[in-house]
């Protein structure tokens, strides 16, 4: 495995093996044996290079890398402090941030497809370097769908057999098009995409999911009949900056507060053993997940975010050392 760009890409038997690789690090450090981990990639760099604002890709990323001994770096706003400021062109940087040398380049940009562009260039110009999307505009989130994939796995204690609905806006959101990708891997998944009319689901994922044989159906503010038959409800919030128009954004915002929230009505009407996923953050002015719901035992997210330590830890292992023998 070179680059981590697209979900599609990665076959399920590999996915497996990096959840599974991902729980024996986790493992690893609960039971105090983080100093063997430490060694994995001793005088190996990760470098990492954001566009777009992040709290917990890029703390993970960072955290992941030191608990396997890496030297990182970590350029955050890369759109004002790198040099694409003065106009250089996306080649030239990417072929700089390779040239030095790292031996995996974390990228977080602001467009969709750039990251696959990024892999392109470092395959043209032989560059060693793994290149790992962290989030390409409103294309894909692969590393948040794998660590998504491991909390469905930890929490429901498989990843088919699911029924999972997936609501809030679901149009600009990426976290959902890759966790989608990857769940059409499994067997027996049923998604559910709930969001107002205007934020649905592009047909592109619709259409790979009925090729690969998952159920799904749309709905809209009658989300609510379907809660008592979810396992898992991923709910996210609207990305308000990727919708320019300012009068469509408010407009939206109030129907997201009005009609797609969910509180403990909402948590009252799903199963007593279901998860509620978010990928945060959560708006704090419309408030996708109650500050109530927020309270419940079924409420994982912040769990789930936490779990991004171990799966980047194991990307970043395999990406360097390859599959480990197990
Ligand atoms: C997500 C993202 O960046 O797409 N955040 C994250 O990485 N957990 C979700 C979001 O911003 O809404």
């Amino acid at each position: 495995m070179q680059h981590f760009v697209r979900t599609q890409d990665f076959p399920r038997e590999d996915l497996d093996r990096i959840l599974f690789h991902a729980r024996n690090i986790q493992v690893m450090v609960e039971t105090g044996k983080k100093k063997k981990l430490k060694r994995r990639l001793k005088g190996k760099t990760v470098s990492i290079v954001f566009w777009e604002a992040s709290t917990r890709t890029s703390k993970s990323f960072i955290a992941a890398g030191n608990l396997l001994g890496a030297t990182v770096d970590f350029t955050a706003d890369a759109g004002i402090t790198s040099s694409a400021v003065k106009g250089e062109t996306f080649e030239h940087t990417i072929r700089m941030l390779a040239g030095y040398g790292p031996d995996v380049l974390v990228i977080r940009h602001k467009e969709q497809g750039r990251l696959a562009e990024a892999a392109r260039i470092v395959d043209h110009f032989r560059y060693k370097t793994c290149i790992v999307n962290a989030g390409d505009g409103p294309g894909q989130h692969p590393t948040q769908a794998l660590l998504d994939l491991y909390t469905i796995k930890q929490e429901l204690g498989r990843i088919g057999h699911i029924r999972i609905m997936m609501g809030g806006d679901l149009l600009n959101g990426r976290t959902v098009r890759s966790l989608a990708y990857l769940l059409s891997k499994y067997r027996d998944v049923e998604i559910v995409f709930a969001a107002p009319d205007e934020l649905q689901i592009s047909s592109d994922i619709l259409n790979h999911l009925t090729e690969t044989g998952v159920k799904w159906s749309q709905i809209g503010e009658n989300f609510r009949e379907h809660l008592p038959r979810m396992h898992a409800v991923y709910w996210t919030r609207l990305q308000m900056e990727r919708i320019t128009d300012a009068s469509l954004r408010e407009r939206l915002q109030v129907v997201q507060k009005e009609k797609f929230c969910i509180d403990i009505k909402e948590l009252a009407l799903m199963r007593p053993d279901s998860i509620l996923m978010h990928p945060l953050p959560i708006n704090s002015e419309v408030r996708e997940i109650s500050a109530a719901a927020e309270q419940d035992y079924r409420c994982v997210m912040i769990r789930q975010a936490e779990n991004g330590l171990w799966v980047r830890a194991a990307l970043l292992d395999i990406l360097v050392n390859g599959w480990p023998n197990y």
